[in-house]
């Protein structure tokens, strides 16, 4: 795991950015796993101006969700595709159809789990997945609990995480109780994770994830496991790690050949 601590939110999205610019450079049809939430707009909005520039192409690419919620109606704004629409893939020329979530809207959801996770195989796994982090050490929606090798699936949102998600949606009473989402094993195949959180309010998960023991009661701990992990954070969100200063001498010594 390598943690990159930036001086605030913009220079941690100009990295994460940076991540998927390369990616979609350099690989022959990358399939990019997409974090919805606040933490990974900044660098979604520089993808963007990246292509508005002529920059970038998205062209070959897919992209994945990582999660969706259950019970909006289809193209409800809050709805995780139609927030990544909104954000980036309207925005850019990725082909629509190359746009993939899990589908909640069908009587058979398990069943559409696991064809979700098989879909991810039939691309080729995904190559750069995107995450924030929720305040109660949550990754995609896998809750406190999640079985660290758990695959796509049905979960129900602590009251934790509901509360708050209701920033986002006009009381708490409209805010979903359950998610279709990624599980802990299903994001762990992705051969480069990605996480970017920025603030004070992600100091304590940050901490717990990073350097706290591997636990299901962390679920983004499981990233300690992960042989290819970028943690990426502001000076807030990294104000609790003991081994802050290490992590700057590494990402400010950093050989030129030696990429992220
Ligand atoms: C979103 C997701 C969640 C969020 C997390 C942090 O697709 O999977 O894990 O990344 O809840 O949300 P924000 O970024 O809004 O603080």
């Amino acid at each position: 795991m390598e943690v990159v601590i930036t001086v605030d939110e913009g220079a941690a999205a100009r990295v994460v950015a940076g991540i998927v610019e390369r990616l979609l450079r350099t690989t022959d049809q990358p399939v990019l796993g997409l974090a919805t939430g606040s933490s990974p707009l900044a660098s979604y909005r520089m993808l963007v101006e990246a292509h508005l520039a002529g920059e970038l192409s998205f062209a070959g690419a897919s992209a994945v969700l990582l999660d969706e919620y259950v019970g909006l109606p289809p193209g409800h704004p809050q709805g995780y595709r139609a927030f990544i629409r909104h954000h980036l893939a309207d925005r850019v020329d990725l082909v629509p159809d190359r746009l993939h979530g899990p589908d909640v809207w069908t009587d058979d959801l398990a069943a559409a789990c696991v064809a979700y996770d098989r879909l991810l195989d039939e691309l080729g796994g995904v190559d750069v997945q995107v995450l924030g982090i929720g305040s109660d050490g949550h990754i995609g929606f896998n809750e406190p609990g999640s079985s660290l090798r758990s695959r796509t699936r049905v979960k129900t949102l602590t009251s934790t995480t509901r509360a708050d998600n209701a920033r986002f949606f006009g009381s708490l009473d409209e805010v979903p109780r359950h998610v279709v989402t990624q599980g802990l094993g299903t994001i762990s195949d992705a051969r480069h994770l990605v996480l970017v959180a920025c603030g004070s309010g992600k100091a304590a998960p940050v901490e717990a994830a990073v350097e706290g023991p591997v636990t299901a009661s962390c679920p983004a701990s499981v990233l300690q496991l992960h042989p290819h992990v970028t943690v990426v954070v502001d000076e807030a969100a990294a104000a609790k790690l003991a081994n802050a200063a290490y992590y700057r001498e590494t990402y400010a010594g950093k050989p030129s050949w030696q990429e992220l």
